[in-house]
């Protein structure tokens, strides 16, 4: 298969486009790079430098590259950004997503897989989560990211997208070539093992006042190679769909509390890890767990890696390989309309949906 992976320079698509080059397939990264690194790209994968909103660029690309299916990954991801900057998020999140549609329906590509979350429901009646349960996002991040799947439902009933949308719980775990390496970091597992790696002194519990067992919240973590799995899947069964957009939940349907990923963390990596509790965290709803019967039994997806020794245990061996994350290459390798050291605007450059963009873009 010929995919687009956009956002495929982040934690989570450049594990998928590790996978597929890995299994043959012709994949295209197109990413801005304000939080991916170029060299989370695996050698196999051409990059192409370009921002989401930029629907020229992306015409071009998905014609030139022959695109059978897109993988859209590339998303403005922090809550709590989110509530700061809501304006930020409908920006990247929802126009720069209609930008990728428009670019699709341009050039006759209707295969589209999408990176949701968890977030589109907000705080849970009841858990697990299924699909059809009430979404109530409580955040800008979670109300575009809900937007978004609206426009890819209304593409699919005027133009045929078959579309799938994946909602993701927590994802955590690393490949031996790709981690997790954000910057600024704020997600739980990363946190841990910095403090396991003497980088910080401790751990925050951010409250030990909610309504589960031991007080912390409950998380439903999945690894991130069992994420590259469903992805394909997903895009494999876009090929003979209806005009549609399918929603499934993907996690272990098994909840860790943060007190448990800290004890699991201690025990993979035999350092002390002191923790400390502080307040909640604003809009942390107490327990996410998801019911992912549905894409079991629809995707047949199985996930193989769900026990969070192993995801700990992985971006432990990660770390270690890679001291201070990705030494990134981008000035060293990056050519954009041939122009060596390029950079694409970012989410706030100005308009640049509109610029022309003349003749290759490809770079290796
Ligand atoms: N936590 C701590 N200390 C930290 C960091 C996190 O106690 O230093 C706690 C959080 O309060 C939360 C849990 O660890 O209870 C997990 O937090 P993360 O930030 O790792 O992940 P979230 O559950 O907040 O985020 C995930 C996805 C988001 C999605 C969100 C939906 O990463 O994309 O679920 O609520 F939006």
């Amino acid at each position: 298969m010929r995919i687009l992976v956009v956002g495929g320079a982040g934690y989570v698509g450049s594990t998928s486009v590790e996978a597929f080059v890995e299994d043959g397939h012709h994949v295209v990264v197109y990413d801005n790079l304000t939080s991916g690194h170029a060299a989370a790209v695996v050698d196999g994968a051409k990059l192409v430098v370009g921002d989401i909103s930029d629907g020229a660029l992306l015409d071009l690309v998905l014609r030139e590259q022959r695109i059978d299916a897109v993988l859209h990954c590339a998303a403005r991801s922090l809550v709590g950004e989110s509530m700061a900057d809501p304006g930020l998020y409908y920006r990247t999140n929802v126009s720069g997503g209609v930008a990728l549609l428009e670019a699709m329906r341009s050039a006759g590509t209707s295969r589209l897989v999408y990176s949701s979350t968890a977030a589109v429901y907000g705080e849970p009646r009841r858990v697990p989560i299924a699909e059809g349960d009430r979404t109530e996002p409580i955040s800008p991040y979670g109300a575009t990211k809900l937007a978004f799947e609206g426009a890819m439902r209304w593409f699919a009933a005027a133009h045929g997208f078959r579309a799938i949308s994946l909602r993701y719980f927590n994802v955590a775990g690393a490949t031996e070539r790709n981690g997790e390496d954000h910057r600024p970091e704020t997600h739980l597992a990363p946190l841990v093992l910095r403090v396991a790696a003497g980088e910080a002194n401790h751990v925050q519990i951010f409250g030990q006042d909610y309504p589960t067992p031991d007080g912390t919240c409950i998380r439903d973590f999945l690894h991130v190679r069992d994420l590259a799995s469903a992805h394909m899947l997903a895009l494999e069964a876009t090929d003979d769909a209806e005009p549609s957009l399918e929603v499934y939940n993907l996690g272990s349907a098994a909840g860790f509390s943060v007190r448990e990923v800290v004890e699991a963390a201690r025990r993979v990596t035999g350092r002390a890890i002191p923790a400390r509790v502080v307040k909640r965290r604003l809009g942390d709803p107490p327990v996410l767990v998801a019911s992912s019967r549905r894409a079991r039994r629809e995707l047949g997806w199985q996930p193989k890696h769900s026990t969070l020794d192993e995801m700990l245990s992985d971006a432990w061996n990660w770390r270690a390989s890679h001291p201070g994350g990705y030494r990134d290459r981008e000035a060293a390798a990056i050519e954009v309309d041939g122009q060596a050291g390029g950079e694409a605007g970012g989410p706030e450059s100005s308009d640049p949906g509109q610029r022309p963009r003349p003749s290759a873009t490809v770079v290796a």
